[in-house]
């Protein structure tokens, strides 16, 4: 299905200079979600302007808080929240809008929301957020596609053990806790990088959370007098400086790329040099040098601090073009080669069995007529774009546009050859 803008790309041009990375969109969006437990003012520095963010937005705004933008800088003030029901048109269109659940639980006792929609990468139902809520005394219905969570005397704090470390899950979990009567324990909790952000900002907000970024987070409950306005700069974002990463490298250019938190990339950044590639590393920055043909690795998809999925559709790009065969595993979602068929259509040479998939490596790419289906592989198909022979064009950019702040304006100051096309 093809809807609204597209990429035109003349590949061939390696990318050369400085970019610098946005905040993480997968730290704001949870963050923006935990504004509303204290009813009161939060001051967010360094966010992106994203479709996603957006939405998030569309969705404080909806429930009835106030959400200004001063450039990068978001200020919600939840004070005047009426509602705890989230429209079916707003949970289509991102998955992450159910990160609202745990705080309008845990500030108003009760929450209705739809199955969430977002991409295509895979059924991303929400059993552990619910069975999670559940451990803290909540009820769950479901009628009609609809889900009510509510409890009649506010949340009890409880022992979570999470069937699998989800991201949202814990998340949702750790908003939940923060205004329950006791203590809350998460156990096999999410480690990313992003839970760790989420817990600074409910700390600076007057919760006590700790021990995120390891897998047992305890969430001892306080009242929502103890919680103030909270002002908090939101992390970097750890897949665009990825994305960035292998864009260098698949050009076989020579970029710097700033505001980076190199221990959130490193499991990238071995992955890289394991394929040859040159990666200087400073303070907060990340220097890339592409050295021609990569040599062919496999990888493994895992939970931080594991290879992350968000890079692996990026990666499948630059496999594509390597000294040899590559083995990708993707253990996270069920559904996420969705690009390799359109890399296929560039000329890679991809068999995907599974779980798994097997990229022998070409010599070299020809540009194609594309469709971007969510919006990591609409990054991996703009990346194999700027590599590729001739022109290629990619249906759907409102998926990149998801995740990444203008992408085109921001490779073509490095020397790519990117039009934005519009209808
Ligand atoms: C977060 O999604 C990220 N999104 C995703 O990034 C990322 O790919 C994912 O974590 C894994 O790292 C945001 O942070 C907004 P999960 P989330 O719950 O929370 C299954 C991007 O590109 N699962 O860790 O939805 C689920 O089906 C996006 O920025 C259940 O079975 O991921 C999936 O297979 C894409 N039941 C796996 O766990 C549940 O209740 C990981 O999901 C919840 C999840």
């Amino acid at each position: 299905m093809i809807n609204g803008e597209k990429l035109m790309i003349v590949g061939g041009h390696n990318l050369r200079g400085t970019i610098q990375v946005g905040g993480s969109k997968n730290a704001t969006l949870p963050i923006l979600a935990a504004s509303i437990l204290n009813g009161s003012k939060s001051t967010i520095h360094g966010v992106p302007r994203l479709l996603d963010v957006a939405v998030m937005q569309d969705v404080l705004s909806y429930l009835g808080a106030k959400v200004n933008w001063f450039g990068n800088t978001v200020e919600v003030d939840t004070e005047s929240i009426h509602s705890v029901e989230v429209p079916e048109e707003l949970m289509r269109r991102m998955r992450a809008s159910n990160l609202v659940l745990g705080s309008l639980l845990s500030r108003f006792g009760r929450v209705k929301i739809s199955y969430p929609g977002g991409c295509q990468i895979g059924s991303r139902p929400m059993n552990l957020h619910l069975k999670g809520l559940q451990s803290l005394g909540a009820t769950v219905h479901e009628k009609f596609g609809f889900i009510t969570v509510e409890t009649k005397e506010g949340l009890t704090g409880g022992v979570v053990h999470l069937d699998q470390p989800s991201v949202g899950a814990t998340e949702n979990i750790m908003m939940a806790a923060v205004l329950a009567s006791g203590v809350t324990v998460i156990r096999n909790a999410a480690k990313e990088p992003e839970i760790v952000d989420l817990q600074n900002f409910l700390n600076s907000m007057g919760a006590r959370v700790k021990g995120a970024g390891i897998d047992t987070i305890k969430i001892e409950g306080v009242r929502i007098e103890d919680l103030r306005p909270v002002v908090h700069t939101v992390i970097p974002d750890r897949i665009e400086a990825g994305t960035h990463m292998v864009a260098t490298a698949v050009t076989g250019g020579e970029v710097t790329i700033t505001n980076v938190i190199p221990e959130h990339v490193e499991p990238l950044l071995a992955k890289l040099r394991e394929a040859g590639v040159k990666v200087g590393v400073g303070d907060d920055f990340v220097q890339v040098q592409g050295t021609g043909r990569v040599k062919a690795v496999d990888l493994k998809t895992m939970p931080y601090p594991g290879f992350p999925t968000d890079m692996q559709p990026q990666m499948m790009a630059l496999l594509s073009l390597a000294e040899g065969t590559s083995i990708v595993a993707e253990t996270i979602f069920e559904n996420r080669f969705k690009h390799a068929g359109e890399l296929r259509r560039m000329g890679a040479d991809i068999k995907v069995e599974g779980q798994i998939a097997i990229i022998k490596g070409v010599p070299k790419l020809s540009g194609a007529h594309l469709e971007a289906s969510d919006l990591r592989a609409g990054a991996a198909l703009v990346l194999a774009a700027l590599a590729a022979e001739n022109g290629t064009v990619i249906e759907n950019v409102s998926h990149i546009d998801r995740g990444y702040e203008r992408l085109d304006l921001k490779y073509n100051e490095l020397g790519a050859r990117i039009i934005r096309v519009h209808g």
